[in-house]
């Protein structure tokens, strides 16, 4: 080895003996006579000192790997450092090899770092040299390990599934991969490996897990990357319970290990009605309460219109927030509440006595005093209601406003506030699409009791799913899957995909299920997600060692990039004119 040590460790202890480290010069400052110089590696920090050769290190550039020999020695009284490991002591070089000199860095190489983003990304490896991102990375590979270890104790197999696959209907788009030697013909990447996990439990695997890389061609957030990480799992002969006791367990021992928190379990579960009926939100931030208050009676003979004929109508109260909602941010939240599909947004203020603002004028004094006493409004709230005839309009165009709100009121939320969304409606009506959509993939089995109801009233239908819920971000989800061939394909039909279609997607599937299925569900989290909520920070981005842009780029390799005519040609491929 070219070291005997890490920068992370000497102490005291280590007093009087010679060692050799290796590492990246953080610093070098010179004192009168004297040199300081910093080495840095991923374990810490330690200060070397040089009376000799103040030339040379001068001129040592930052950022170069050296290899120093020298001897530890006490620092001298009063330069300690408690917040370092190795703060009380100090190397006293008494060699120096530059194994390889640095050019001057685009950006500083310190824990606060001004770069943008675009340039931290096009020198992610040096960004990476930062110890805030490196703990990112350190805490992402203990959390996968404390996950590995978890389910390995548990009797799971980690097993892998193609990445040139076919396409299954998560609901992205897929990224393609043409094929050489069958031209015309296309590998799909998985966006999720869901039927491989399936067949492998008609395979007898029982219990499977895997880490594994997912594809998804989609609009891209702070919270979504086109190539991102699942824990993907599947179990056997389990009910949700059964699966919702493990994965709190997981959870658990996962945030116990690598954060020591401890999570209260059981997790709570909340039906998907109750926490859109209450919070406008699948994925309800329970770190804060503002609940959605229902008024769907009490607008009766209220005197305006809007409330009066809305149908459903909820109202929320933005508690002592009078002072910090302008107009403008009113305004704000009324072009987000349209954007969803609602028609508007009312507003009133309470005084203490009255309420005032533009609607107040049409409002009757009963529908009044029903409003002060059903939504315990105190000086300074702020009401906030919306009316729509789309009970889910209602909500959601609410739930948004909630969000909002929580986002800007509540400064101080804390802690990790986790839930079961449980029993989401089978399926969904795509005004867009004008057809029916499955609530979360074809796969998903409907609640036994209410399977009678699917010809009768699909709507009505909810299916055995979860989504496990993490301050407002959904972390994961799954279900119990449809292990009996004929409900299969009454899904799929119920989806409009023909029998020709079903069958040319998913017919090795439906064939698969005749020989003998067991019942089975799983699940699949958004690794990177954990992580980031871990970490509390806001996007994935920080915790993926290589992530792409939002535009779905790599900046440091230029990706994605033009590839020669030649490879093109033996894809049979040929480009179309872009158009301008
Ligand atoms: P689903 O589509 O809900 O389920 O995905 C599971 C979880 O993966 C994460 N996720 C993403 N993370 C980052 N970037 C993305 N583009 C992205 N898309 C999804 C989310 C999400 O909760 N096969 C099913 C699971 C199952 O039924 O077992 C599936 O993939 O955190
Ligand atoms: P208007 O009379 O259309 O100017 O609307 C008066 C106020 O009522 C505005 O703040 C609108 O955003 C709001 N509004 C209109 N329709 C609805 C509705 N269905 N639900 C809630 N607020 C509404």
């Amino acid at each position: 080895m070219l070291r005997t040590n890490t920068c992370g460790e000497l102490t005291s202890r280590n007093l009087g003996k010679t060692i050799t480290l290796a590492g990246w010069v953080h610093s070098v400052r010179v004192h009168g006579k004297l040199v300081f110089l910093d080495l840095r590696d991923r374990y810490g920090m330690t200060q070397c000192v040089s009376q000799k050769d103040l030339d040379f290190f001068k001129h040592l550039k930052k950022e170069s790997v050296v290899q120093i020999i020298g001897k530890v020695q006490k620092r001298q009284s009063g330069q300690e450092n408690k917040e370092m490991i190795t703060g009380e002591i100090e190397i006293v070089i008494k060699e120096i090899n530059v194994l390889s000199e640095a050019l001057p860095t685009p950006f500083k190489v310190e824990d606060e770092v001004i770069a943008t983003e675009d340039t931290r990304m096009k020198y992610r490896y040096l960004d990476l040299r930062r110890k805030p991102t490196q703990d990112l990375i350190i805490l992402r590979h203990k959390a996968a390990k404390a996950i590995r270890d978890y389910l390995d104790k548990e009797g799971f197999l980690e097993i892998e599934t193609p990445m040139l696959a076919k396409s299954t209907p998560e609901g992205a788009r897929d990224y393609l991969v043409p094929s050489r030697v069958h031209p015309h013909s296309f590998y799909a990447l998985p966006q999720s490996p869901q039927l491989y996990k399936q067949l492998l439990m008609i395979a007898g695997f029982d219990k499977y897990f895997q880490i594994v890389r997912c594809f998804r061609d989609e609009d891209l957030r702070a919270d979504r990357q086109p190539e991102f990480t699942q824990l993907d799992i599947e179990m056997s002969f389990i009910e949700e319970e059964d699966l919702y006791k493990l994965m709190d367990e997981m959870i658990k021992h996962t945030f116990k290990v690598c954060l020591n928190k401890t999570v209260k379990t059981p997790i709570k579960q909340m039906d998907y009605h109750e926490a859109m009926d209450t919070y406008g939100s699948d994925r309800p931030d329970l770190r804060f309460k503002m609940e959605l208050i229902d008024l769907s009676k009490d607008v009766k003979g209220c005197g305006f219109k809007v409330l009066e004929n809305g149908g459903n109508v909820k109202a929320i109260v933005a508690k002592n927030a009078s002072d910090l909602i302008s107009k403008k941010f009113f305004k704000r939240l009324e072009e987000r509440v349209k954007k969803n599909g609602g028609k508007g947004l009312v507003e009133i203020r309470f005084d203490g006595k009255e309420f005032t603002g533009g609607v107040v004028q049409f409002l009757k004094k009963p529908f009044v005093k029903t409003l002060i006493k059903k939504l315990a409004v105190k000086k300074g709230d702020v009401v906030f209601m919306v009316a729509d005839q789309n009970w889910a309009i209602a909500c959601e165009c609410l739930g948004i406003v909630r969000t909002i709100l929580g986002d800007k009121l509540i400064t101080d939320k804390k802690g990790f506030e986790f839930l079961w969304v449980v029993k989401f409606p089978l399926m969904l009506y795509s005004e867009e699409e004008k057809r029916w959509v499955s609530s979360h993939h074809p796969f998903t089995a409907p609640l036994d009791e209410e399977i009678k109801l699917m010809d009768k009233d699909l709507g009505k239908v909810r299916s055995k799913s979860y989504d496990l819920v993490l301050n407002g971000t959904e972390l994961g989800g799954g279900s119990i899957r449809i292990s009996n061939s004929k409900i299969q394909e009454k899904v799929f039909e119920k989806l409009g995909i023909s029998k020709d279609e079903a069958n040319e997607k998913f017919g090795f599937f439906t064939e698969a299920l005749q020989y003998g299925t067991p019942p089975h569900g799983g699940i699949a989290f958004g690794l990177d997600r954990v992580i980031a909520l871990m970490a509390g920070t806001n996007s994935i981005r920080d915790v993926i060692a290589f992530p792409k842009n939002k535009y779905a780029q790599s900046l440091m390799v230029s990706s994605p990039s033009k590839v020669a005519k030649k490879q093109l040609d033996e894809l049979s491929i040929q480009l179309k004119k872009q158009s301008k």
